[in-house]
């Protein structure tokens, strides 16, 4: 669990995420929305693979910046959501919602509803990212709560391939981040079956430890 966000991670978090929306605009030629969709996915992606990773392997060092997976979780939490927010605040600029998400409205409504379920579930874990309410909801409700950071990342994943896959953007078939981002979302569900599988052994050892 990551209680404390501190002004300096958040500091670094955000320029490094800012810094890798401005190559995907200036060197990769790509709007402002998919860049900031991009980078948003992918700290979604960091958010989810620290979870498993740390269960795997204990930090290593004691110190709190260098303990990276659990320390920085918090901050990269909150800039998934950021970064998202602006997304939909710039495709919102393109098209009202109502011709966004509308009955009738096919794949691409369905897909925009994914996203902003995505995003109302980002909202209500990021208000529960902060200190004072994690305390305030106790440890226990505050876990089953954020255990949707899961969810999440399917509907976004969900709401990633349909224009990937399934619009094409005037061409066709996806580009090289439709499959890079395919892979990280089956490093993501590898790694959580691997520390489920790990968890029940370790159950099962302490259990019946001559098994
Ligand atoms: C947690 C919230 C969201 C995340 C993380 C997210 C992420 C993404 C990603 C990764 C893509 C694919 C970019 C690519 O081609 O590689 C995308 C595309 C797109 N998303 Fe979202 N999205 C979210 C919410 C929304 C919402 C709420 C809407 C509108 C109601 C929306 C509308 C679009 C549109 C129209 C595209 C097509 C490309 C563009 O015009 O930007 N997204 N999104």
């Amino acid at each position: 669990m990551d209680a404390k966000n501190t002004p300096v991670q958040h500091a670094i978090v955000g320029i490094l995420s800012l810094a890798l929306v401005s190559i995907f605009v200036f060197l990769l030629q790509i709007s402002w929305s998919v860049a900031f969709a991009r980078v948003s996915f992918i700290l979604l992606f960091l958010v989810l693979i620290i979870g498993p990773i740390t269960r795997l392997k204990k930090p290593i060092t004691h110190s709190p910046y260098l303990r990276v997976p659990i320390t920085w979780r918090g901050e990269i939490g909150i800039w998934f959501f950021l970064t998202a927010l602006t997304h939909f605040i710039i495709v919102l600029i393109g098209s009202p919602l109502s011709d966004l998400i509308k009955m009738g409205g096919g794949g691409f409504s369905l897909t925009n509803l994914l996203g902003l379920i995505a995003l109302f579930l980002g909202l209500l874990l990021t208000a529960t990212s902060f200190g004072k309410v994690i305390v305030f909801l106790g440890v226990e409700s505050w876990k089953w709560l954020h255990h949707l950071a899961y969810v999440i990342f399917y509907l976004v994943s969900a709401h990633l391939v349909y224009f990937q896959f399934f619009s094409t953007y005037g061409e066709i078939g996806p580009d090289w981040f439709g499959y890079l981002a395919v892979a990280m979302a089956v490093l993501v569900i590898i790694l959580q079956l691997t520390a489920f599988v790990l968890g029940i052994k370790k159950h099962r050892n302490e259990v019946c430890p001559i098994n």
